[in-house]
């Protein structure tokens, strides 16, 4: 049976240990990885995921009295494949912090304030263009816990379940122009500029539609040579 499985290209994924994050060690193998065949689950799966778990709103910043904290922003993603194949039915799950940058998370309970209308997740499925959209706010950097005084920039975090369970992609979004990219050890632990870039957002003029909000734009390549890199 041919292998999906492509080799890894050292240039356009993060590196697996990075230097200051003592996280990565035990978030990566530390033997060589085995290669073996993909089992027929593998190479056919998921079906019909969308149906079996539960989908969140594509809106999660509020309204009203409701309404988080923070500047309204628009995501709107184009999931594709390696040909740049739109990649529809493609379930997809969002997390990030809120404008003061705390997530709801039992491990992050000390610097920042909690927004009653924030929780901060959502579960989407992607339409037959490949796209989603999500209506939320922009998150706010936070400093990452024991690392001597590094801050990680404003980041949205995907996962996403492609056609089969071998094209999954856990990866990030920053935002264009925030200082604090230039200095993030995860996404510069990406060696390659050009796959760095494909992690950035694009923010469109504001044309007043949807009402309110500031739109970025960001395309997520699943595999092939130009994979958004994962970031985890
Ligand atoms: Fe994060």
């Amino acid at each position: 049976m041919q292998t999906l499985i492509l080799p890894r290209d050292e240039r356009t994924q993060p590196a697996r240990i990075v230097a200051g994050y003592p996280q990565t060690p035990w978030r990566n193998p530390a033997q060589p990885l085995v290669r073996r065949a993909p089992t027929l689950s593998e190479l056919t799966g998921p079906l019909g995921i969308a149906g079996r778990v539960g989908l969140l709103g594509g809106d999660i910043a509020g309204h009203g009295e409701k309404r988080a904290i923070g500047q309204l922003i628009h995501l709107k993603v184009r999931v594709l494949d390696e040909d740049g194949a739109p990649v529809g039915g493609s379930v997809v799950e969002v997390w990030q912090a809120n404008a003061a940058g705390r997530y709801i998370h039992p491990n992050d309970d000390d610097h920042a304030p909690v927004d009653a209308n924030f929780y901060g997740a959502a579960r989407l499925v992607t339409d037959g263009s490949g796209a989603f959209e999500l209506r939320t706010v922009k998150p706010g950097a936070y400093p990452v816990p024991t690392s001597g005084g590094w801050w990680r920039p404003p980041h949205v975090h995907f996962s996403l379940f492609g056609k089969v369970w071998l094209s999954r992609l856990v990866t990030q979004m920053y935002f264009p122009g925030e200082p604090l990219n230039a200095q993030d050890r995860i996404l510069n632990a990406v060696p390659d500029a050009a796959a760095r870039e494909r992690l950035v957002a694009r923010c469109v003029p504001p044309t007043g539609d949807p009402y309110n909000a500031l739109v970025f734009e960001h395309r997520i390549v699943l595999r092939g040579r130009t994979a958004t890199p994962e970031q985890s």
